[in-house]
C-alpha cells in the first residue's frame, strides 16, 4: 500500500460574493502518496487552484475563507495550525509554483538574490552556503551559465528561463511537496514540453511528491502516475494515469478524452463536449454534470451522486456506478420519456 504524505478530506473552500456563496472547492477528497506525482486535471473554473492553493493556506482573503474539511500532514491538520506555523511550513514542507512566473518574481531584485531570500528567511541555509546552492539549484533546473544568471533581472529572461528560475526557487528549501499549478501554460509548445521533462525528472532524482495542476489531459501521461478529474468543485474520478486515459469511466472523463486534439492527429474524430461548467454560487441539485452528459439518466438532475467503486477499484462520482439507485433495467431514454 502507498503511504499518504497527505490527506486531504472533504475539502470546502467557498467565497463570499455579491450573487451569494460561491463554493468553488465543495468536498474534495484525495491522497498524495510520498513519492508520486498527482495531477488534478479539469475545465477552467473546476476549483484546481483553488484546491492548492487551500493546501498552502493562501486562499484569498477575506472573500475566501475554507468552510471545512482537513488537510492531514505529518499526523497533523494543517488547518489547526497558527498563522507563523503555516508560515513556516510554506516553502519548506509545501512549495508552489505558479502559471504566471512574473506575478511571483520581484521586478526589481536579480534572480540570485530572490533565490537566497527564500532560503535565508527560513534560515536552513545562509550566507556564502546559500550563495554556492543557488549556483547549483540553477544547474539542476537546466540553467547553462548560472553565474550569469544571478546577476540579471527576471525581465531580462524569457518564459522558459523565469519558469526555471521559478523552479529552483521552489526547490530552495528541500520541500517534501510541490505544488505546480499549471506551470507550463504560458509558455510555447516545445518550451511547455521542456519544462515538463524537467519537472518529472526532478520529482524522480529527489523523490519528491508533487500536486500537478493542468487543465489539459494531453500532458498527463508524460509528467503523472495518478490524476484526479475535477468538474465543478468535486473530483469525479481517480485512476493511475494508464487506466485513466485508456478506460474512462466518468462520462466527463471520457469527454475530455474524446476532446483530446491528438486524436485529430490521428485521424479520429474530435468531439466537442458541449455546454460550459455552471456557476459555483449555484450547483445544480443533481449530479454538477448532468446538463452536459450525453448519458444522463432522469435521476441524474434531481439527486447528486455519491462517489462510488468502479472498474479496477476507482472512484467515480457518477449514478452509472451505483450498485442501487439506477434502475439499470431502463434506458436513459424510457427513464426521460
Ligand atoms: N477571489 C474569488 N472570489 C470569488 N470567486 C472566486 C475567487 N477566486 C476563484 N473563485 C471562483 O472559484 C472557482 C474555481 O476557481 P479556480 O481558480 O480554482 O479554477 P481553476 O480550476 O483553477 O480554473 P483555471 O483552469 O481557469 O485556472 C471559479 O469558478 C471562480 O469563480
Ligand atoms: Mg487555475
Amino acid at each position: 500500500m502507498p503511504t499518504p504524505l497527505l490527506e486531504v478530506q472533504e475539502l470546502r473552500t467557498w467565497f463570499s460574493t455579491s450573487s451569494g456563496i460561491a463554493k468553488a472547492v465543495d468536498g474534495v477528497s484525495f491522497n498524495l502518496n510520498a513519492g508520486e506525482t498527482l495531477a488534478i486535471v479539469g475545465e477552467s473554473g473546476s476549483g484546481k487552484s483553488i484546491t492548492a492553493l487551500s493546501l498552502m493556506q493562501l486562499v484569498p482573503e477575506p472573500a475566501g475563507y475554507i468552510e471545512s474539511g482537513r488537510i492531514l500532514y505529518g499526523g497533523k491538520d494543517l488547518l489547526d495550525l497558527t498563522w507563523e506555523q503555516m508560515r513556516s511550513l510554506r516553502g519548506k514542507d509545501l512549495a508552489m509554483i505558479f502559471q504566471e512566473p512574473m506575478t511571483s518574481l520581484n521586478p526589481v531584485m536579480t534572480v540570485g538574490w530572490q533565490i537566497r531570500e527564500a532560503m535565508e528567511v527560513h534560515g536552513k541555509y545562509r550566507g556564502d552556503e546559500a550563495r554556492q546552492r543557488t549556483l547549483s539549484l540553477l544547474d539542476k533546473v537546466g540553467i547553462r551559465d548560472p553565474k550569469q544568471i544571478v546577476k540579471q533581472y527576471p525581465y531580462e529572461l524569457s518564459g522558459g528561463m523565469r519558469q526555471r528560475v521559478m523552479i529552483a526557487m521552489a526547490l530552495s528549501n528541500d520541500p517534501k511537496i510541490l505544488l505546480a499549478d499549471e506551470p507550463t501554460t504560458a509558455l510555447d509548445v516545445t518550451v511547455q514540453a521542456q519544462i515538463l521533462d524537467l519537472l518529472a525528472n526532478l520529482q524522480k532524482q529527489l523523490g519528491m511528491t508533487m500536486l500537478l495542476i493542468t487543465h489539459d489531459l494531453g500532458i498527463v501521461s508524460r509528467v503523472a502516475h495518478r490524476v484526479a478529474v475535477m468538474y465543478g468543485g468535486q473530483i469525479v474520478e481517480q485512476a493511475e494515469t494508464k487506466q485513466l486515459l485508456s478506460n474512462p469511466q466518468h462520462p466527463y472523463t471520457q469527454g475530455l478524452i474524446a476532446s483530446l486534439p491528438t486524436r485529430a492527429r490521428r485521424g479520429e474524430d474530435l468531439y466537442t463536449m458541449e455546454g460550459v461548467v455552471p456557476a459555483p454560487t449555484a450547483w445544480p441539485v443533481g449530479c454538477r454534470f448532468a446538463a452536459r452528459c450525453p448519458r444522463k439518466w432522469e435521476l441524474c438532475e434531481r439527486v447528486i451522486p455519491d462517489v462510488y467503486t468502479a472498474e479496477d477499484g476507482r472512484p467515480v462520482r457518477c449514478h452509472l456506478y451505483s450498485p442501487t439507485e439506477l434502475d439499470k433495467t431502463k434506458s436513459p431514454a424510457e427513464v426521460a420519456s
